[in-house]
């Protein structure tokens, strides 16, 4: 062989060794694998359990998600590992609803709309759970579920050696696999949910009370996270809204959120998605991302509200509706619902409306455009008051009002300072004839978490229609919104 030839064989040989080494780190973290095919077996399965492509920057990789609560129960509310964070689970699941697990290189775990947006409901003590896809995940601590990672990570017990070490507890792994873990997946997950502190802080605030279950300070997460603002002194935790039957919307000009942030619905559902994505640079595939969005609009839009389940008197209904129509329904059921009508009008806790505005919705379409996103976005203008609900399926919307500060149409129906000061909210057995969760006692105390209405953005002032009405009249309003 020539010195020439040797170069060349001696090159040849790099090439194709550094060609292996890329085509095994692309495949080792990179290379994706579809979900597999049970998730898309129906449109409810796929809303609960389909991936929004957030594994790639929000993701969690499976087997760190799966040893965290077994290694730092301390940092859970309670035993029972995520449970206790009060995710709706269905028996034979793996993961909770609202968790997706997805192979990217190794198996990674995130979230999709279905962790705040998929209640799980029990019609007595005795009875199994039943889980109803686009109803607000009453149950879900999510502030919770943002400190414990951070928590996590923050303790120097995270590391390579210790959290491998839990993970060979519950898995084999190879020996490739091993030293990953070791040094640089676990080491990766510590760095990225540390540097997420910093957006985290208001969060971590005590003079800040806790969201409680079924509620998110949905639009400081938005500052934070999307246009990055720096932290503000405002606090708007609100109630998780239902999302089912979008096509109630399409009469213009409707506006979405509680405070009408938000165009239309696709808007609202595009921005969520983003937000779930957790990255600025906007999704990874975007054809698959926007047909992913058309899917979740078209799901959304004509997914119908769940009927009552329990019985209901067709007759006091009836005499209800009339109530309805008198008192309620120039709001509820007219050209102004849909629509955020001024504050003093209906007179409900200020604080979710400070924390957003014009200049902050300005910010976010710019970073939504300069994704190559169209979509007609969050409304550049000052806000005014509260969106009048649409009521369908409002017997499933416990607890009440934007924030959440009223747990049961009965209690709704009496004036402010009659309605419960304290309560428990999250348990998920359902009192029929409050018409609301079970909110006091040992058992709600137990799962539940206390809303004091006296603390910071929980006032449940306001809304007194209905309050003066006869107790016969109230009886049959009740029994006519039960029909919604
Ligand atoms: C972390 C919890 C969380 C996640 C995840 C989430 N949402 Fe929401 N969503 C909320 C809260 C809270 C509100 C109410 C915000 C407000 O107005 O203050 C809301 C509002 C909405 C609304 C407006 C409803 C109305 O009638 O005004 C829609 C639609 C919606 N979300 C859809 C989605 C979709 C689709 C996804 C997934 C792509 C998603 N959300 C993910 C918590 C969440
Ligand atoms: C002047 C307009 C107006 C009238 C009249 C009115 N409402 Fe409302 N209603 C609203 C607004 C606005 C909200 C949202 C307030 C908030 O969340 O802070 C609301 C919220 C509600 C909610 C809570 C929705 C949810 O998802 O939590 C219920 C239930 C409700 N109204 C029932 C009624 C009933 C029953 C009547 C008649 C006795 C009635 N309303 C009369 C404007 C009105």
């Amino acid at each position: 062989m020539t010195k020439q030839e040797k170069i060349t064989i001696a090159l040849m040989l790099i090439t194709l060794l550094v060609g292996a080494g890329l085509f095994i780190g692309w495949y080792k973290f990179f290379r994706e694998e579809p979900q597999p095919e049970w998730v898309n077996q129906d449109p409810d399965t796929r809303f609960k359990y389909g991936s929004l492509g957030a594994e790639w920057d929000a993701g969690i990789p499976y087997w760190i998600f799966m040893v965290l609560p077994r290694m730092f129960p301390e940092k859970l509310p309670g035993p029972g590992g995520y449970a206790s964070l009060g995710v709706p689970w269905e028996q034979g699941q793996e993961l909770p609803v609202g968790f997706t697990k997805k192979v990217i290189g190794f198996p990674r775990v995130a979230n999709n709309c279905a962790v705040c947006h998929t209640a799980s409901y029990r019609k007595g003590v005795n009875e199994n759970p039943t889980f109803v896809t686009a109803a607000p995940a009453h149950t879900t601590n999510v502030e919770g579920f943002f400190r414990f990672y951070i928590d996590c990570a923050k303790d120097p017990r995270f590391n390579g050696e210790n959290v491998l070490w839990e993970i060979l507890n519950a898995t084999e792994l190879s020996w490739f696999d091993k030293l990953a873990y070791k040094y640089l997946l676990i080491p990766v997950t510590k760095k990225r949910l540390i540097e997420r502190e910093r957006q985290f802080a208001w969060i971590y605030r005590s003079d800040f009370p806790e969201w409680g279950r079924g509620r998110d300070d949905a639009m400081n997460l938005t500052k934070y996270f999307m246009i990055e603002t720096p932290m503000d002194d405002t606090f708007g935790p609100t109630d998780m809204p239902s999302i089912w039957n979008l096509k109630k919307y399409d009469p213009e000009p409707s506006q979405l959120n509680w405070a009408g942030d938000s165009h239309d619905a696709y808007s609202v559902i595009v921005d969520s998605a983003l937000g779930l994505l957790g990255t600025q640079r906007g999704p990874k595939h975007k054809a698959e991302f926007l047909a992913q969005m058309d899917w979740l609009t078209d799901y959304l839009r004509n997914k119908p509200a769940p009927g009552f389940p329990f019985p209901i008197d067709p007759a006091k209904a009836a005499q209800g509706k009339a109530v309805f129509d008198r008192d309620c329904a120039r709001c509820h059921a007219s050209d102004r619902t849909g629509r955020p009508l001024p504050l003093a009008e209906i007179g409900t806790n200020r604080d979710r409306i400070d924390t957003w505005g014009k200049d902050y919705a300005v910010a976010a379409n710019q970073v939504v455009k300069r994704m190559g996103i169209e979509r007609k976005g969050l409304v550049e203008a000052p806000l005014v008051g509260y969106v009048a609900q649409y009521l369908d399926g409002i017997w499933l919307r416990a607890p009440y009002l934007h924030n959440g500060s009223v747990p049961s149409l009965q209690d709704l129906l009496e004036p402010p300072a009659k309605r419960p000061a304290v309560f428990y909210r999250g348990y998920d057995v359902y009192d029929p004839v409050k018409v609301g969760f079970i909110y006091s006692g040992p058992e709600a105390e137990k799962y539940g978490t206390r809303y004091d209405v006296s603390e910071r953005a929980g006032g449940n002032a306001g809304h007194d229609f209905g309050t003066s009405l006869p107790p016969a009249e109230k009886a049959v309003l009740i029994e006519y919104l039960k029909t919604l």
